[in-house]
């Protein structure tokens, strides 16, 4: 599937092919890869961050909480709520070769650079808040999260194909994710 046909509004295709487009979105993408070249568990590559994305939008499409959302920002709707949330899963690991490098956290870094990106492809200082604090919470639950945050953390879950991983048995997220493995978005 290209860039161009997410299905949806013209916004939405315009500022997330923007992301995909982006020079340094490239970039990062590839830095994780070239460190993940021989990782034997999940990797976060664009595949991973698509997924994130579509099941977070899934997820708050099933539990009714897209509108709560709108009106929680005042969106101008389901399009903009769409386009933040595919934001938010497609910059969610962006930062996740720093980690490889530096030991730091790779959602700190990922929203920093999300933050950039975002910045150059025509989101608002509130969506861009919006998707960098999600990203910033998507590793652990916490009792502040942002509604995005909380779709974030488990699509990031439910998206890995563990039931058809040779490296679970030693993988620590599958037996975290044993029950909800059985979902199939
Ligand atoms: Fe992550
Ligand atoms: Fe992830």
């Amino acid at each position: 599937m290209g860039p161009g046909t997410f299905a949806g509004g013209e916004r939405l295709v315009q500022r997330v092919e923007r992301i995909l487009k982006d020079r340094w979105y490239q970039e990062y993408l590839l830095r994780n890869a070239t460190r993940e070249a021989k990782r034997r568990f999940c990797r976060h590559n664009f595949q991973h961050m698509l997924d994130v994305a579509r099941v977070a939008y899934i997820l708050m499409l099933e539990a009714g909480d897209l509108q709560v959302f709108v009106r929680q920002y005042s969106l101008s709707g389901r399009e903009a709520a769409r386009e933040i949330v595919y934001a938010a899963g497609l910059l969610h690991d962006i930062g996740r070769w720093e980690e490889y490098d530096h030991q730091s956290d790779h959602a700190a870094a990922s929203a920093r650079l999300a933050k950039e990106l975002m910045s150059r492809t025509g989101f608002t200082p509130l969506e861009i808040e919006i998707v960098t604090r999600a990203i910033g919470e998507h590793r652990r639950r916490d009792a502040h999260e942002t509604l995005l945050g909380r779709y974030l953390h488990a699509a990031d879950r439910l998206s890995r194909p563990c039931l058809s991983c040779p490296a679970r048995a030693d993988c620590h997220w599958f037996a975290d994710s044993r029950r909800q493995a059985y979902f199939t978005y």
